[in-house]
């Protein structure tokens, strides 16, 4: 099989060298462009990558051997017409901008949120809610373009939605997440400073609790064709973010009250026996890693499950009305540029691409 032609734009930021790295022989996608903003313009990747002679990788291994000579391009230069799939990671400002430029010929898959929460614009998890691509033909239509924006999850919604995903059969009434977010989900620019977060823990992520009451619903909701739009989750969520001294790997304390009431070792069962079959490269598997030590999911331990794919789920517990449990997720990975790969493999197995 001719792999297809990718291009990752914002590909010197954290979840942009995710891309890098988790593209670097990928099987079915062949990055032949990277790009950034007007800084990195014209340099080679390595040296766009650097700081004075400090270089600035921030994902597993060394920066891929087939990339570090490649001529970062101007995101505003970048003819889309000329890839099969475009990987974003930049800011939403910068998303609302130029992905609809690059849509008009060329499928994007984004880690941004300009675009989640327009009625025509699917917000995919693969294998929770693969069905909602249905709206990429709206999209099409609407707006006129051969390609399609097809942004993922914020990351902290990512671990949560996942986990709920298999519990939607019992009746999910409410859910409150208290969340405990690594430091790289902030990504590079701004970032967080290390002064202010060494040694505490910061109890508000401009934006991020909105964020993830609206992206539950959305990706927990029920599709409909005829309207193009999806029709909201009626879940009642709550949510408290907190940024902590962690590296990666959003750590989530999940709350939730089940209609259903089903024992704790039939919530086990559907986590434990959670089988997507998505059939691609990158499919984790297990989907879902239910620990029953109650030490376990750890951000250190567990983060890279299955290269960090894998949503890791324990401390399962039911002491009054709420159903209890933890989840550790992977936010640059699953959480962002893996779960767009995984998304983009996903729709080409659909034909999207
Ligand atoms: N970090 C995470 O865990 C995570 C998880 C999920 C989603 N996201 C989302 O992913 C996006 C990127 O986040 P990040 O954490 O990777 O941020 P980051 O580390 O600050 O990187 C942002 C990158 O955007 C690039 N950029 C700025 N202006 C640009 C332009 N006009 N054209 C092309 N590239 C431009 C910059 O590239 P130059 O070096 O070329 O200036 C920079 O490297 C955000 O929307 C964020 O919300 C992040």
């Amino acid at each position: 099989m001719d792999k297809l032609n990718a291009a990752v734009v914002g590909a010197t930021g954290i979840a942009g060298q995710q891309f890098v790295a988790a593209l670097a022989g990928h099987p079915w996608f062949e990055v032949t462009a990277l790009a950034g903003s007007e800084r990195s313009a014209g340099k080679k990747y390595v040296d766009a990558l650097s700081k004075g002679s400090s270089l600035q990788w921030f994902a597993d291994g060394p920066v891929p051997e087939q990339m570090r000579s490649m001529v970062v391009v101007d995101s505003s230069q970048l003819d889309a017409s000329k890839f099969d799939v475009i990987f974003t990671a930049v800011e939403s400002e910068v998303a609302k901008r130029i992905e609809p430029l690059y849509a008009r010929t060329t499928p994007v898959f984004s880690t941004a949120s300009a675009f989640r929460y327009e009625p025509d614009v699917p917000l995919m998890i693969s294998g929770v809610n693969l069905d909602h691509a249905s709206l990429i033909e709206a999209q099409r239509k609407n707006r006129g373009w051969e390609g399609f924006v097809a942004p993922i999850p914020n990351c902290t919604t990512t671990g949560m939605a996942v986990s709920l995903a298999p519990l939607a059969k019992f009746g999910i009434e409410s859910v409150v997440l208290v969340s405990m977010q690594a430091v790289s989900g902030a990504g590079r620019s701004p970032g967080v400073l290390a002064l202010d977060i060494t040694d505490n823990v910061i109890p508000f992520i401009d934006g991020e609790e909105d964020k993830v009451i609206v992206e539950t619903k959305k990706i927990l909701g029920k599709v409909d064709v005829a309207s193009g739009k999806v029709a909201d989750a009626e879940i009642d969520v709550a949510t408290s973010c907190n940024r902590v001294a962690v590296r990666e790997g959003h750590t989530e304390s999940v709350f939730a009250v089940l209609k259903d009431q089903p024992g704790l070792d039939e919530v086990a069962k559907a986590w434990e026996s959670f089988d997507p079959k998505l059939g691609v490269p990158s499919e984790p598997r297990p989907f879902i890693t239910y620990h029953r030590d109650p030490y376990r999911p750890q951000p250190r331990l567990d983060r890279d499950a299955c290269n960090g794919l894998s949503t890791s789920v324990g401390r399962l517990r039911k002491p009054g009305r709420f159903y209890q449990w933890t989840v550790v997720s992977h936010n640059t990975k699953i959480g962002a540029a893996k779960g767009a790969v995984l998304l983009a493999e996903c729709l080409k197995k659909k034909g999207y691409l």
